[in-house]
């Protein structure tokens, strides 16, 4: 027998003699996460011999499916790179942003793959681009064949931080934000922050927004980084154009990796379902998907943590002074931290409902203890939340100085 494998054959007790069978196996996930910048600068070597698990070299042919906002700034390089290191490379522009994050881009995809004539053992597609290219090549990628591997290059903040580290694929439905998807980690995601410099600073914001999600939760370190240099980071696009700012650029994101990595590494699954990582995004599928395409996903999840700030306020989990600080900081990098949509009762009632129903039952809602700390709740009601929504609308009074627009485009 291998191991991890059980295999038994036994006599049903007490329902007669009908053979049954129960297949146990357990599956080894592994994956890798590479950070190096200038991943398509010449002499790089990142993506030739940076992870054992995909190695590439000259004479291989590769499928490479590019984001084409990202084709058009560095679609030139990617293709020089692949042509300079002798490797035959395919490159298929495809359109990514969230109205597009749909079965027809999965499809497009498949198709790709299929006039690629793909060999799911040697030819591993390469995603590069935002988030929701990611979440599309991954999703497709795990369809095809049942599971062929691929290789993530994120664009953009959140892909670097969120989207590209974890296991999680997916595509929208009507109005179910990523209600078709898969867990299918990627064989391994190389991490280039110098993509970053062309990215607009309201996506850098975005980005942003979930790196201060694992802060609130998990560390007031991180949220004191933030705190002192986040609007400093943010202008600088996380270039590092002084040695002091690449430090604090290196810290944040390495940091918000790195605890993102132990949150999720023992509950890669989801069978657990209380998940500290899930905070922000209670009612923000709902209010997202609603506000669309108004709200970008990081904006809907800060407005989400804005309001559960505002509760656990109310429930003397965080301190007034606390919510300030955290209110400021929100807005400093660019958040906004409310929204109309916050005004229908209706909707937010909804989105818990929505909510309950995919955490089996219960709300399991992570709210904020001070800063940096976490713990989860069953128990809030309607009123709490109008209370709460009130509490975010004196608390959190638009200043001019700060809003995004102000602070940059
Ligand atoms: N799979 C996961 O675990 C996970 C986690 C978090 C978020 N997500 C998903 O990620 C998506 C959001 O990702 P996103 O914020 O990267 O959005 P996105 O992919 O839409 O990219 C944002 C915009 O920036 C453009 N772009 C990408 N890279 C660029 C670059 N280097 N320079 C200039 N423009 C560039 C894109 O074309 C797009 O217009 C959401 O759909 C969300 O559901 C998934």
């Amino acid at each position: 027998m291998r191991s991890g494998t059980v295999f038994t054959q036994g006599l049903r007790q007490g329902l007669g003699d009908d053979p049954f069978w129960t297949v146990e196996a357990v599956r080894q996930v592994r994956y890798h996460v590479v950070s190096s910048n200038g991943l398509f600068e010449p002499g790089n070597s990142a993506l030739l011999t940076g992870c054992p698990d995909a190695p590439m070299s000259a004479g291989d042919r590769r499928l490479i499916v590019i984001d084409q906002n990202v084709d058009a700034l560095y679609g030139g390089k990617v293709r020089a790179y692949f042509t300079a290191n002798g490797i035959d490379a395919t490159v298929i522009p495809l359109r990514a942003d969230e109205s597009v994050k749909q079965w027809d881009a999965v499809s497009q995809v498949v198709d790709a793959m299929n006039d690629f004539g793909i060999d799911r053992r040697r030819e591993p597609v390469l995603a590069v681009g935002g988030g929701v290219l990611t979440d599309i090549v991954g999703f497709a990628a795990s369809l095809y064949r049942r599971g062929t591997p691929y290789i993530r290059i994120p664009t953009t903040l959140i892909g670097l931080v969120d989207a590209g580290v974890g296991v999680k694929t997916g595509v929208n439905y009507e109005r179910g934000k990523n209600r078709l998807g898969t867990y299918a980690p990627a064989t391994a995601t190389f991490l280039d922050r110098s993509f970053l410099r062309s990215l607009s600073l309201r996506h850098i914001s975005n980005g942003l927004a979930e790196i201060l999600k694992m802060a609130l939760i998990r560390s007031e370190d991180l949220f004191a980084l933030l705190e002192s240099r986040g609007v400093a980071v943010r202008a600088d696009r996380l270039q590092g154009t002084t040695e002091e700012l690449a430090g604090a650029a290196d810290a944040i994101i390495a940091e918000s990796i790195h605890l993102m990595l132990e949150e999720l590494q023992p509950n890669l699954w989801e069978s657990a379902l209380e998940r500290c990582v899930d905070y922000g995004h209670t009612f923000s599928p709902t209010l997202e998907m609603h506000a669309l395409p108004e709200l970008l996903h990081g904006e809907a999840v800060v407005i989400d943590m804005a309001l559960t700030t505002a509760l656990a306020t109310l429930r003397g989990f965080v301190t007034e002074n606390q919510a300030d600080r955290v209110f400021h900081v929100m807005r400093r990098l660019g958040l906004p931290v409310w929204n109309e949509v916050l005004e229908d009762p209706t909707l937010l009632q909804e989105a818990l409902r929505d909510t309950v129903r995919h955490r089996d039952g219960q709300q399991r809602l992570p709210l904020p203890i001070g800063i940096g700390r976490h713990r989860f709740v069953n128990d809030v009601t309607p009123a709490e939340l109008s209370d709460a929504t009130r509490l975010l609308r004196d608390r959190a009074p638009a200043d001019p100085s700060l809003v995004p627009e102000q602070v940059g485009a």
